[in-house]
């Protein structure tokens, strides 16, 4: 397993829009190497997803702990989910305002409106498609790192910037997990 430095907000590659990946070169193993890397990676820093472009690489790649149709977190022996050239659709006018935060932005979080339920197409490792809907906490975390790969960061999509919290703060004033 190797652990890949995180491009962190102010590095260029977070800002550029990533190219899509060829069916055929799912078949290269440096591409699946990546892929563990991306997932051993994500683990390591507790993410709940990571994107290519965090990782420095410029593909439309990334991984998520999330079973998409199902707002339950993964438990920790379920294979992360990988989405390659995803295409995300709003499904139904409703939008939702949630915390957020980002491996590349660290300590820091904020509010984000989302859609509620979207229509997720991808490929996943293998090449094979994925077609499924997903409402809620995963359905923000793919529209959080579908973002990644047209170099748009959390902050782009907040309404205002009155909820921008350091971590500590966050978790004193706000985390719905406080006493
Ligand atoms: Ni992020």
């Amino acid at each position: 397993m190797s652990l890949l430095k995180v491009a962190r907000m102010g590095h260029p590659v977070l800002r550029a829009r990533a190219r899509e990946i060829e069916r055929a070169e799912l078949k290269q193993g440096s591409m699946q190497k990546l892929i563990d890397d991306m997932i051993d990676t994500m683990h390591e820093y507790h993410g709940v997803g990571l994107a290519a472009p965090q990782i420095h690489e410029s593909l439309r790649i990334f991984v998520a702990a999330i079973a998409p149709e199902n707002d339950d977190p993964l438990s920790p022996d379920d294979e992360p989910m990988v989405f390659i050239n995803p295409i995300i659709t709003p499904v139904g006018p409703e939008v939702v305002e949630d915390w957020e935060g980002c491996l590349s932005i660290p300590d820091i979080r904020g509010r984000v409106p989302r859609a509620r339920a979207i229509r997720i197409v991808a490929m996943d490792r293998t090449g094979g498609k994925i077609d499924v809907a997903s409402h809620d906490f995963p359905a923000r975390v793919i529209q959080h790192e579908t973002d990644h790969l047209d170099g748009v960061l959390f902050f782009d999509r907040m309404r205002t910037f009155a909820t921008l919290s350091y971590l500590e703060e966050y978790s004193r004033y706000w985390s719905k997990d406080r006493d």
